[in-house]
Protein backbone atom coordinates (compact mmCIF):
# COMPACT_ATOMS: atom_id res chain seq x y z
CA UNK A 1 0.00 0.00 0.00
CA UNK A 2 1.22 3.70 -1.03
CA UNK A 3 0.22 6.86 0.25
CA UNK A 4 0.46 9.59 -2.31
CA UNK A 5 -0.19 13.04 -1.55
CA UNK A 6 -1.96 14.92 -4.64
CA UNK A 7 -3.18 18.17 -4.12
CA UNK A 8 -2.93 18.57 -0.48
CA UNK A 9 -5.03 14.97 -0.45
CA UNK A 10 -4.18 12.14 0.75
CA UNK A 11 -4.74 9.06 -1.40
CA UNK A 12 -3.48 5.44 -0.67
CA UNK A 13 -3.62 3.31 -3.57
CA UNK A 14 -2.56 -0.37 -3.82
CA UNK A 15 -1.15 -1.83 -6.71
CA UNK A 16 -2.61 -5.76 -6.00
CA UNK A 17 -1.88 -6.87 -10.04
CA UNK A 18 -1.12 -4.82 -13.19
CA UNK A 19 -4.68 -3.49 -13.31
CA UNK A 20 -6.08 -3.51 -10.19
CA UNK A 21 -5.98 -1.06 -7.61
CA UNK A 22 -8.17 -0.29 -4.64
CA UNK A 23 -8.21 3.41 -3.50
CA UNK A 24 -9.89 5.13 -0.64
CA UNK A 25 -11.10 8.99 -1.01
CA UNK A 26 -14.40 11.01 -0.75
CA UNK A 27 -15.53 13.19 -3.66
CA UNK A 28 -12.25 13.78 -5.32
CA UNK A 29 -10.88 12.68 -8.87
CA UNK A 30 -7.42 11.81 -9.31
CA UNK A 31 -5.88 10.67 -12.58
CA UNK A 32 -2.85 7.85 -12.06
CA UNK A 33 -0.52 7.50 -14.63
CA UNK A 34 1.02 4.26 -15.24
CA UNK A 35 2.64 2.51 -17.98
CA UNK A 36 0.69 2.34 -21.07
CA UNK A 37 -2.67 3.48 -19.06
CA UNK A 38 -4.03 6.40 -17.37
CA UNK A 39 -6.70 5.59 -15.24
CA UNK A 40 -9.42 8.28 -13.30
CA UNK A 41 -10.96 6.99 -9.71
CA UNK A 42 -13.92 9.39 -8.84
CA UNK A 43 -15.12 7.87 -5.54
CA UNK A 44 -18.21 10.25 -5.01
CA UNK A 45 -21.10 7.91 -5.37
CA UNK A 46 -19.53 5.40 -2.52
CA UNK A 47 -19.45 8.40 0.43
CA UNK A 48 -16.74 9.31 2.68
CA UNK A 49 -15.31 6.14 3.90
CA UNK A 50 -16.14 3.87 1.46
CA UNK A 51 -13.50 1.98 -0.81
CA UNK A 52 -13.87 2.57 -4.55
CA UNK A 53 -12.28 -0.52 -6.19
CA UNK A 54 -11.52 -0.17 -9.94
CA UNK A 55 -9.84 -3.47 -11.30
CA UNK A 56 -9.56 -4.60 -15.12
CA UNK A 57 -7.65 -4.38 -18.50
CA UNK A 58 -6.72 -1.01 -20.02
CA UNK A 59 -9.55 -1.95 -22.71
CA UNK A 60 -12.19 -1.74 -19.64
CA UNK A 61 -11.61 1.10 -17.87
CA UNK A 62 -14.12 2.17 -15.46
CA UNK A 63 -15.85 5.43 -17.00
CA UNK A 64 -17.75 6.41 -13.90
CA UNK A 65 -18.54 9.95 -14.96
CA UNK A 66 -18.83 11.65 -18.30
CA UNK A 67 -18.65 15.58 -18.78
CA UNK A 68 -22.47 15.66 -19.18
CA UNK A 69 -25.41 17.11 -17.02
CA UNK A 70 -28.34 15.08 -15.59
CA UNK A 71 -31.88 15.94 -16.50
CA UNK A 72 -32.97 18.51 -13.51
CA UNK A 73 -33.72 16.61 -10.39
CA UNK A 74 -36.68 16.88 -7.70
CA UNK A 75 -40.38 16.88 -8.69
CA UNK A 76 -41.22 20.83 -8.86
CA UNK A 77 -42.24 23.02 -12.03
CA UNK A 78 -39.05 22.52 -14.36
CA UNK A 79 -38.05 18.84 -13.01
CA UNK A 80 -37.67 16.13 -15.35
CA UNK A 81 -40.20 13.97 -13.30
CA UNK A 82 -42.82 16.73 -14.36
CA UNK A 83 -41.60 16.99 -17.99
CA UNK A 84 -40.72 13.93 -20.04
CA UNK A 85 -44.27 12.85 -20.98
CA UNK A 86 -42.90 12.70 -24.34
CA UNK A 87 -40.45 9.99 -23.58
CA UNK A 88 -43.10 8.15 -21.54
CA UNK A 89 -45.31 8.32 -25.27
CA UNK A 90 -41.70 6.64 -27.03
CA UNK A 91 -41.94 3.93 -24.39
CA UNK A 92 -45.53 3.75 -24.58
CA UNK A 93 -45.27 3.55 -28.44
CA UNK A 94 -42.93 0.79 -28.28
CA UNK A 95 -45.06 -1.43 -25.09
CA UNK A 96 -45.83 -3.65 -28.56
CA UNK A 97 -42.22 -4.14 -29.72
CA UNK A 98 -41.25 -5.02 -26.01
CA UNK A 99 -43.88 -7.78 -25.60
CA UNK A 100 -43.35 -9.02 -29.10
CA UNK A 101 -39.39 -9.27 -28.44
CA UNK A 102 -39.74 -10.81 -25.35
CA UNK A 103 -41.92 -13.56 -26.38
CA UNK A 104 -39.62 -14.26 -29.33
CA UNK A 105 -36.57 -14.24 -28.16
CA UNK A 106 -36.48 -14.54 -24.15
CA UNK A 107 -35.24 -17.49 -22.94
CA UNK A 108 -36.56 -19.23 -19.41
CA UNK A 109 -33.88 -21.45 -19.40
CA UNK A 110 -31.99 -18.58 -17.85
CA UNK A 111 -33.95 -18.58 -14.64
CA UNK A 112 -32.84 -20.87 -11.08
CA UNK A 113 -34.36 -21.07 -8.09
CA UNK A 114 -31.20 -19.44 -6.83
CA UNK A 115 -30.82 -16.47 -9.37
CA UNK A 116 -32.89 -13.16 -10.23
CA UNK A 117 -33.63 -12.17 -13.95
CA UNK A 118 -31.14 -9.24 -13.99
CA UNK A 119 -32.34 -6.64 -15.82
CA UNK A 120 -30.76 -3.22 -15.91
CA UNK A 121 -32.03 0.42 -17.40
CA UNK A 122 -29.46 2.56 -18.58
CA UNK A 123 -30.14 6.56 -18.78
CA UNK A 124 -33.14 5.86 -16.19
CA UNK A 125 -33.20 9.46 -15.12
CA UNK A 126 -35.27 10.34 -12.00
CA UNK A 127 -38.20 8.45 -13.36
CA UNK A 128 -41.59 8.09 -13.81
CA UNK A 129 -40.81 6.81 -17.30
CA UNK A 130 -38.33 4.07 -15.89
CA UNK A 131 -40.80 2.27 -14.03
CA UNK A 132 -43.20 1.73 -16.70
CA UNK A 133 -40.42 0.34 -18.68
CA UNK A 134 -39.21 -2.17 -15.92
CA UNK A 135 -43.22 -2.70 -15.42
CA UNK A 136 -43.89 -3.40 -19.41
CA UNK A 137 -40.95 -6.14 -19.70
CA UNK A 138 -41.55 -7.75 -16.27
CA UNK A 139 -45.37 -8.73 -16.85
CA UNK A 140 -43.66 -10.29 -20.81
CA UNK A 141 -41.41 -12.17 -19.05
CA UNK A 142 -44.36 -13.44 -16.72
CA UNK A 143 -46.92 -13.82 -19.38
CA UNK A 144 -43.70 -15.80 -21.07
CA UNK A 145 -43.39 -18.16 -18.44
CA UNK A 146 -47.43 -19.01 -17.56
CA UNK A 147 -47.78 -19.25 -21.86
CA UNK A 148 -45.07 -22.24 -21.37
CA UNK A 149 -47.00 -23.56 -18.00
CA UNK A 150 -43.69 -22.67 -16.01
CA UNK A 151 -46.03 -21.30 -13.14
CA UNK A 152 -43.91 -22.72 -10.92
CA UNK A 153 -40.58 -20.82 -11.45
CA UNK A 154 -42.19 -17.85 -12.10
CA UNK A 155 -38.33 -16.25 -11.69
CA UNK A 156 -37.75 -13.43 -9.35
CA UNK A 157 -36.42 -10.12 -10.79
CA UNK A 158 -33.14 -7.88 -9.83
CA UNK A 159 -33.59 -4.11 -11.65
CA UNK A 160 -30.47 -1.73 -11.95
CA UNK A 161 -31.40 1.21 -12.32
CA UNK A 162 -28.59 3.61 -13.71
CA UNK A 163 -27.86 7.06 -14.93
CA UNK A 164 -25.12 9.52 -14.47
CA UNK A 165 -23.67 10.21 -11.02
CA UNK A 166 -25.40 13.86 -10.84
CA UNK A 167 -28.45 11.98 -11.27
CA UNK A 168 -31.33 12.48 -8.91
CA UNK A 169 -31.19 8.61 -7.60
CA UNK A 170 -33.19 10.28 -4.36
CA UNK A 171 -36.18 10.95 -6.33
CA UNK A 172 -36.20 7.76 -8.41
CA UNK A 173 -35.88 6.09 -5.11
CA UNK A 174 -38.57 7.45 -3.60
CA UNK A 175 -40.81 7.10 -6.32
CA UNK A 176 -40.26 3.38 -7.02
CA UNK A 177 -43.61 1.88 -7.04
CA UNK A 178 -45.04 0.20 -4.16
CA UNK A 179 -46.60 -2.48 -6.04
CA UNK A 180 -43.18 -3.13 -8.45
CA UNK A 181 -42.41 -6.97 -8.60
CA UNK A 182 -38.45 -6.54 -8.63
CA UNK A 183 -35.52 -5.77 -6.19
CA UNK A 184 -34.32 -2.56 -7.00
CA UNK A 185 -31.03 -1.02 -6.74
CA UNK A 186 -29.00 2.01 -8.35
CA UNK A 187 -25.86 2.26 -10.51
CA UNK A 188 -24.19 5.55 -10.89
CA UNK A 189 -21.64 6.37 -13.84
CA UNK A 190 -21.70 6.31 -17.54
CA UNK A 191 -23.11 3.58 -19.48
CA UNK A 192 -19.74 4.17 -22.34
CA UNK A 193 -18.17 2.24 -19.79
CA UNK A 194 -18.39 -1.30 -17.26
CA UNK A 195 -20.61 -0.70 -15.26
CA UNK A 196 -21.81 -4.97 -14.08
CA UNK A 197 -19.81 -7.69 -14.06
CA UNK A 198 -19.34 -10.08 -16.65
CA UNK A 199 -21.92 -11.92 -18.23
CA UNK A 200 -24.68 -11.38 -15.19
CA UNK A 201 -27.43 -8.84 -17.20
CA UNK A 202 -30.17 -10.92 -18.78
CA UNK A 203 -31.94 -7.56 -20.46
CA UNK A 204 -30.43 -3.93 -20.62
CA UNK A 205 -33.26 -1.93 -22.09
CA UNK A 206 -32.60 2.16 -22.30
CA UNK A 207 -34.74 4.48 -24.19
CA UNK A 208 -34.31 8.08 -25.04
CA UNK A 209 -30.60 8.09 -23.87
CA UNK A 210 -28.27 7.05 -26.75
CA UNK A 211 -28.74 10.29 -28.54
CA UNK A 212 -26.54 11.94 -25.25
CA UNK A 213 -23.18 12.33 -26.37
CA UNK A 214 -20.55 11.89 -23.69
CA UNK A 215 -18.69 15.10 -24.28
CA UNK A 216 -18.67 17.83 -27.16
CA UNK A 217 -16.38 17.44 -29.58
CA UNK A 218 -13.13 19.08 -28.89
CA UNK A 219 -12.86 20.52 -32.45
CA UNK A 220 -16.34 22.37 -32.52
CA UNK A 221 -14.82 24.45 -29.47
CA UNK A 222 -11.78 25.77 -31.39
CA UNK A 223 -11.22 28.60 -32.90
CA UNK A 224 -8.42 27.60 -35.09
CA UNK A 225 -10.63 24.38 -36.46
CA UNK A 226 -12.64 24.57 -39.77
CA UNK A 227 -15.51 23.01 -37.34
CA UNK A 228 -15.32 25.93 -34.68
CA UNK A 229 -19.26 26.13 -34.42
CA UNK A 230 -19.25 30.13 -33.83
CA UNK A 231 -22.71 31.21 -33.15
CA UNK A 232 -24.34 28.25 -32.89
CA UNK A 233 -25.68 25.58 -30.20
CA UNK A 234 -26.31 22.70 -31.82
CA UNK A 235 -25.37 21.31 -35.42
CA UNK A 236 -28.78 22.22 -37.57
CA UNK A 237 -27.69 24.30 -40.21
CA UNK A 238 -23.82 24.19 -39.18
CA UNK A 239 -21.10 23.03 -41.88
CA UNK A 240 -20.70 20.07 -42.88
CA UNK A 241 -17.27 19.77 -40.13
CA UNK A 242 -19.68 20.64 -37.53
CA UNK A 243 -22.05 17.57 -38.72
CA UNK A 244 -19.12 15.23 -39.44
CA UNK A 245 -17.17 16.06 -35.62
CA UNK A 246 -21.10 15.16 -34.06
CA UNK A 247 -21.76 12.12 -36.08
CA UNK A 248 -17.76 11.13 -34.99
CA UNK A 249 -18.40 11.24 -31.51
CA UNK A 250 -21.57 9.75 -31.86
CA UNK A 251 -19.61 6.28 -33.08
CA UNK A 252 -17.28 6.54 -30.84
CA UNK A 253 -19.90 6.64 -27.72
CA UNK A 254 -22.21 4.11 -29.41
CA UNK A 255 -18.87 1.60 -30.02
CA UNK A 256 -17.84 1.86 -26.41
CA UNK A 257 -21.75 1.15 -25.08
CA UNK A 258 -22.15 -1.72 -27.20
CA UNK A 259 -18.42 -2.74 -26.35
CA UNK A 260 -19.29 -2.17 -22.40
CA UNK A 261 -22.62 -4.45 -22.82
CA UNK A 262 -20.81 -7.06 -24.78
CA UNK A 263 -18.87 -7.85 -22.08
CA UNK A 264 -21.89 -7.77 -19.22
CA UNK A 265 -24.65 -9.30 -20.96
CA UNK A 266 -25.71 -13.31 -20.74
CA UNK A 267 -24.52 -15.70 -23.82
CA UNK A 268 -28.31 -14.94 -26.00
CA UNK A 269 -29.07 -11.50 -23.84
CA UNK A 270 -31.29 -9.27 -25.02
CA UNK A 271 -30.87 -5.66 -25.66
CA UNK A 272 -34.05 -3.24 -25.92
CA UNK A 273 -33.28 -0.25 -27.06
CA UNK A 274 -35.53 3.08 -28.04
CA UNK A 275 -33.30 5.68 -30.13
CA UNK A 276 -34.04 9.17 -31.39
CA UNK A 277 -32.88 9.32 -34.61
CA UNK A 278 -33.06 11.42 -37.26
CA UNK A 279 -35.69 11.44 -39.90
CA UNK A 280 -35.22 9.90 -43.28
CA UNK A 281 -37.25 12.76 -45.35
CA UNK A 282 -36.54 16.06 -45.48
CA UNK A 283 -38.39 18.01 -42.83
CA UNK A 284 -39.53 21.53 -43.13
CA UNK A 285 -36.96 22.98 -41.63
CA UNK A 286 -39.21 24.46 -38.96
CA UNK A 287 -40.56 21.34 -37.93
CA UNK A 288 -36.93 19.52 -37.55
CA UNK A 289 -36.41 18.41 -33.93
CA UNK A 290 -32.95 20.52 -34.33
CA UNK A 291 -34.62 23.85 -34.93
CA UNK A 292 -35.57 24.39 -31.00
CA UNK A 293 -31.44 24.44 -31.08
CA UNK A 294 -31.44 26.72 -33.01
CA UNK A 295 -33.99 28.88 -31.53
CA UNK A 296 -32.15 28.50 -28.14
CA UNK A 297 -29.36 29.81 -29.73
CA UNK A 298 -30.84 32.51 -31.49
CA UNK A 299 -32.43 33.72 -27.94
CA UNK A 300 -28.50 33.40 -26.08
CA UNK A 301 -27.18 35.74 -29.17
CA UNK A 302 -29.78 38.28 -28.05
CA UNK A 303 -28.14 38.02 -24.65
CA UNK A 304 -25.29 38.69 -25.58
CA UNK A 305 -26.32 41.82 -28.02
CA UNK A 306 -27.63 43.41 -24.65
CA UNK A 307 -25.07 42.44 -22.34
CA UNK A 308 -26.34 39.85 -20.13
CA UNK A 309 -24.21 36.94 -21.17
CA UNK A 310 -20.66 37.05 -23.03
CA UNK A 311 -20.04 36.23 -26.77
CA UNK A 312 -17.31 33.87 -25.98
CA UNK A 313 -19.45 31.88 -23.08
CA UNK A 314 -21.96 31.34 -26.25
CA UNK A 315 -19.51 30.31 -28.33
CA UNK A 316 -17.94 27.52 -26.40
CA UNK A 317 -21.58 26.10 -25.21
CA UNK A 318 -22.88 23.44 -27.12
CA UNK A 319 -25.78 21.09 -26.73
CA UNK A 320 -24.75 17.56 -26.84
CA UNK A 321 -26.97 15.46 -28.63
CA UNK A 322 -27.10 13.73 -32.14
CA UNK A 323 -29.79 12.22 -33.81
CA UNK A 324 -27.95 9.51 -35.94
CA UNK A 325 -29.37 8.69 -39.35
CA UNK A 326 -30.79 5.23 -39.07
CA UNK A 327 -28.22 3.54 -41.42
CA UNK A 328 -25.61 4.63 -38.89
CA UNK A 329 -26.96 2.84 -36.25
CA UNK A 330 -26.70 -0.23 -37.92
CA UNK A 331 -23.61 0.33 -39.57
CA UNK A 332 -22.06 0.42 -35.80
CA UNK A 333 -23.76 -2.24 -34.62
CA UNK A 334 -22.91 -5.07 -37.10
CA UNK A 335 -19.14 -3.65 -37.21
CA UNK A 336 -19.10 -4.54 -33.18
CA UNK A 337 -20.00 -7.71 -34.12
CA UNK A 338 -21.06 -9.17 -30.63
CA UNK A 339 -24.51 -8.61 -31.45
CA UNK A 340 -27.20 -10.15 -33.83
CA UNK A 341 -29.37 -7.15 -35.04
CA UNK A 342 -33.53 -8.80 -34.21
CA UNK A 343 -34.91 -5.84 -35.21
CA UNK A 344 -34.84 -1.93 -36.11
CA UNK A 345 -37.79 -0.86 -36.46
CA UNK A 346 -38.99 2.90 -36.77
CA UNK A 347 -41.93 4.46 -35.23
CA UNK A 348 -42.42 8.43 -34.59
CA UNK A 349 -43.82 10.19 -31.81
CA UNK A 350 -45.92 13.26 -32.15
CA UNK A 351 -45.07 16.29 -29.94
CA UNK A 352 -49.10 17.77 -30.10
CA UNK A 353 -50.24 15.65 -27.52
CA UNK A 354 -47.59 15.91 -25.36
CA UNK A 355 -47.26 19.81 -26.13
CA UNK A 356 -50.41 21.22 -26.46
CA UNK A 357 -49.41 24.76 -25.13
CA UNK A 358 -45.66 26.94 -25.88
CA UNK A 359 -45.19 26.90 -22.20
CA UNK A 360 -45.14 22.92 -22.06
CA UNK A 361 -43.15 22.64 -24.75
CA UNK A 362 -40.14 24.96 -23.07
CA UNK A 363 -40.74 23.40 -19.46
CA UNK A 364 -39.76 19.68 -21.84
CA UNK A 365 -36.68 21.45 -22.88
CA UNK A 366 -36.09 23.22 -19.75
CA UNK A 367 -36.14 19.68 -17.54
CA UNK A 368 -33.29 18.47 -19.73
CA UNK A 369 -31.12 21.46 -20.64
CA UNK A 370 -31.09 23.46 -17.52
CA UNK A 371 -28.51 21.80 -15.56
CA UNK A 372 -26.44 22.44 -18.49
CA UNK A 373 -27.07 25.84 -18.97
CA UNK A 374 -27.07 26.41 -15.13
CA UNK A 375 -23.04 25.19 -15.29
CA UNK A 376 -21.88 26.68 -18.20
CA UNK A 377 -23.44 30.18 -17.81
CA UNK A 378 -22.77 30.20 -14.34
CA UNK A 379 -26.85 29.59 -12.92
CA UNK A 380 -29.30 32.37 -13.09
CA UNK A 381 -29.91 32.55 -16.73
CA UNK A 382 -32.23 30.35 -17.17
CA UNK A 383 -35.74 32.26 -16.24
CA UNK A 384 -34.87 35.17 -18.52
CA UNK A 385 -33.41 32.12 -21.26
CA UNK A 386 -36.80 29.87 -21.22
CA UNK A 387 -38.79 33.23 -21.14
CA UNK A 388 -36.63 34.48 -24.50
CA UNK A 389 -37.25 31.23 -25.80
CA UNK A 390 -40.91 30.62 -25.59
CA UNK A 391 -41.71 34.25 -26.83
CA UNK A 392 -39.78 33.27 -30.04
CA UNK A 393 -41.35 29.99 -30.40
CA UNK A 394 -44.62 31.57 -31.22
CA UNK A 395 -42.97 33.25 -34.43
CA UNK A 396 -42.80 29.53 -35.75
CA UNK A 397 -46.52 28.57 -36.28
CA UNK A 398 -45.04 25.08 -37.65
CA UNK A 399 -43.52 24.57 -34.24
CA UNK A 400 -46.55 24.14 -32.92
CA UNK A 401 -48.68 22.65 -35.39
CA UNK A 402 -50.25 19.44 -34.60
CA UNK A 403 -49.55 18.11 -38.04
CA UNK A 404 -46.49 18.81 -38.39
CA UNK A 405 -44.65 18.00 -35.06
CA UNK A 406 -43.18 14.42 -34.66
CA UNK A 407 -39.72 13.18 -33.61
CA UNK A 408 -38.50 9.35 -34.81
CA UNK A 409 -37.26 6.71 -33.66
CA UNK A 410 -36.63 3.31 -33.99
CA UNK A 411 -36.74 0.17 -31.55
CA UNK A 412 -34.10 -2.08 -31.84
CA UNK A 413 -33.37 -5.29 -30.85
CA UNK A 414 -30.06 -7.11 -30.20
CA UNK A 415 -28.98 -10.64 -28.78
CA UNK A 416 -25.77 -11.15 -27.29
CA UNK A 417 -24.23 -14.05 -29.80
CA UNK A 418 -23.40 -16.83 -27.76
CA UNK A 419 -19.70 -17.86 -27.15
CA UNK A 420 -18.23 -14.77 -28.53
CA UNK A 421 -15.67 -13.55 -26.07
C1 LIG B 1 -33.98 12.07 -21.85
S1 LIG B 1 -33.45 11.18 -20.46
C2 LIG B 1 -34.33 9.64 -20.65
C3 LIG B 1 -34.68 9.05 -19.32
C4 LIG B 1 -35.54 7.81 -19.33
N1 LIG B 1 -34.91 6.72 -20.02
C5 LIG B 1 -36.87 8.10 -19.96
O1 LIG B 1 -37.20 7.50 -21.00
O2 LIG B 1 -37.60 8.94 -19.42
C6 LIG B 1 -31.80 10.70 -20.87
C7 LIG B 1 -31.05 10.18 -19.68
O3 LIG B 1 -29.85 9.57 -20.13
C8 LIG B 1 -28.86 9.85 -19.16
N2 LIG B 1 -27.55 9.66 -19.76
C9 LIG B 1 -27.00 10.33 -20.81
N3 LIG B 1 -25.75 9.91 -21.02
C10 LIG B 1 -25.50 8.94 -20.09
C11 LIG B 1 -24.38 8.13 -19.80
N4 LIG B 1 -23.26 8.22 -20.53
N5 LIG B 1 -24.47 7.25 -18.79
C12 LIG B 1 -25.61 7.13 -18.05
N6 LIG B 1 -26.71 7.89 -18.28
C13 LIG B 1 -26.65 8.79 -19.29
C14 LIG B 1 -29.14 11.28 -18.77
O4 LIG B 1 -28.52 11.64 -17.56
C15 LIG B 1 -30.65 11.26 -18.70
O5 LIG B 1 -31.10 10.94 -17.43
Amino acid sequence: MKTYKVRQRQWRVLVVQNWTLWTRKKKSCIQIILPQVMLSFVSAPLGTNSWFRLCGTNKEIFKTKDRLYAMKGGEGASSYAQNSTFQRDAIEASKEFIREAIAENFDSKWTKPTSPICIADLGCSTGPNTFLAMQTMIEAINFQFQSEGLVAQMPEFQVFFNDQISNDFNTLFKNLPQSRKYFASGVPGSFRGRLFPRKTLHLVHSSSSLCWLSKVPKEIMDKGSSAWNKGRIFHKNAPKEVVDAYATQYKADLESFLHARAQELANNGLMLLQIPIASDVILDSDVDPGKIFEVLGSCLLDMVRVGMVSEEKVDSFNVPLFYPPIKNVKEIVESNGIFRIERMRPFHVKNNVTFPTVQRLVLFYRAVLDEMIDQHFGGGIGDELFNRLAKKVKEFPNYMNPKKQKIDFIFVLLKRKPNLM
